[in-house]
């Protein structure tokens, strides 16, 4: 029987080797936006570990798009000279390199989550204004964030062009939009945090303009060989809020601007959320949005088991499966996964002699 978590899939013209994607995490340790050498080992550690795609973390399309002082940005040359090593490296071991591009709107300016992360207030040195389609805070110890003007709004669907081209020219080769989680365009998303009374609220159609119109100016500098994924929060689990039919409309819009993946996570818009927690949790996200719009899936979220994993593939609720934590955990995850699973594959030449009969 074949082994579906190694099958290489097809995004486009781009093959990657096999459906464990690496999940973007935000790792805290850029100087400036710029990577460093913690990013070379920590994506580099995962591409040597097996998985077909390497995601980078949230990297913000300007400063002020970052969550953190010390997050990764893409909004200058500087950015691209840095990630361009890196690229190259996780290409090198045969892995497909991708980046996910971020607004964090209304959670911006804050310190790292090992920190604390509490706010920055915008009169500290190394904070800012937070903006964000509504003058609403998230929760009580976050900033009022400003409300974006229409002419701001169209200057950051510009910014995620810019930084497609710019990480296009780094060399990445799929590039993921963050939707999700409660940043800027899942704040214009829900009518819990979107309140304006323009084009850009209101409606689905008009709460869904920014991240459409985002989506298409990005889709217009890729070419047309190479893919676009997004990632949205599936439902935000608030009575009245964001939920799964709504995305489910949002991804049949994003189908036909020309979005091959939706990566389907959830929550993060409201401290209000009821979330439960198991095992595959928002897998049933990333099946409905699969059925119903007839796109390809990422599942996400407490995948940490090889069959668990494979069975999601098997039963077709998925195309790819991400992993965040477990390779965290065990970047070998993929290449011992094989093994467990009987599929022979290719262990990096300086490891061979660690590779299990
Ligand atoms: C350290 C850390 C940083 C994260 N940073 C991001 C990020 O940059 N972008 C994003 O979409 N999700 C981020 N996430 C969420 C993960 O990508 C993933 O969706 C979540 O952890 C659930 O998957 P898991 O159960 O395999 O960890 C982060 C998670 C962790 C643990």
């Amino acid at each position: 029987m074949s082994v579906k978590l190694f099958e290489p899939i097809k995004l486009r013209d781009v093959e990657v080797k096999n459906r464990i994607f690496v999940s973007p995490m935000c790792q805290y340790s850029a100087v400036d936006g710029v990577p460093t050498d913690w990013h070379m080992v920590h994506l580099g550690t995962r591409a040597v570990g097996g998985a077909g795609l390497v995601m980078a973390e949230a990297s913000g399309v300007v400063p002020a798009g970052r969550i953190s002082p010390s997050c990764t940005g893409i909004w200058g040359d500087q950015h691209v000279d840095a990630w361009r090593p890196i690229v190259e490296f996780i290409k090198g071991q045969g892995a497909t390199a991708s980046i996910q591009l971020a607004h964090a709107g209304r959670k911006a300016s804050h310190v790292p989550s090992w920190e604390g992360g509490a706010l920055i207030p915008e009169d500290e040195p190394t904070g800012w204004k937070p903006f964000a389609p509504s003058d609403l805070p998230f929760d009580e110890d976050y900033a009022i964030p400003q409300a974006l003007t229409v002419d701001e709004i169209h200057h950051l669907t510009d910014a995620f062009g810019a930084a497609a081209e710019r990480s296009l020219a780094a060399g990445f080769e799929v590039i993921e939009l963050h939707f999700a989680h409660g940043y800027l365009a899942h704040e214009f998303l829900s009518p819990i945090s979107n309140r304006r009374e323009d084009e850009y609220g209101g409606s689905l159609e008009n709460r869904a303009r920014f991240a459409l119109e985002t989506t298409a100016k990005v889709r217009e500098v890729i070419p047309d060989h190479l893919p676009l994924l997004v990632r949205i929060s599936a439902s935000e689990y608030v009575h009245g809020g964001w939920d799964l039919e709504q995305s489910i409309q949002l991804c049949k819009w994003l189908k036909d601007i020309g979005v091959d993946m939706i990566d389907a996570s959830s929550g993060g818009n409201s401290p209000a959320q009821i979330m439960e927690l198991y095992p595959g949790y928002q897998v049933p996200f990333a099946a409905a949005i699969r059925e119903k719009v007839g796109i390809a899936t990422g599942a996400v979220g407490l995948i940490t088991e090889v069959r668990q994993a494979e069975q999601i593939l098997a039963d077709g609720e998925a195309d790819v499966v991400l992993l965040a934590r477990e390779l965290l955990r065990n970047p070998y995850w993929p290449l011992t996964a094989a093994h467990e699973l009987g599929h022979d594959i290719k262990w990096p030449l300086q490891y061979t002699r660690a590779k299990p009969e």
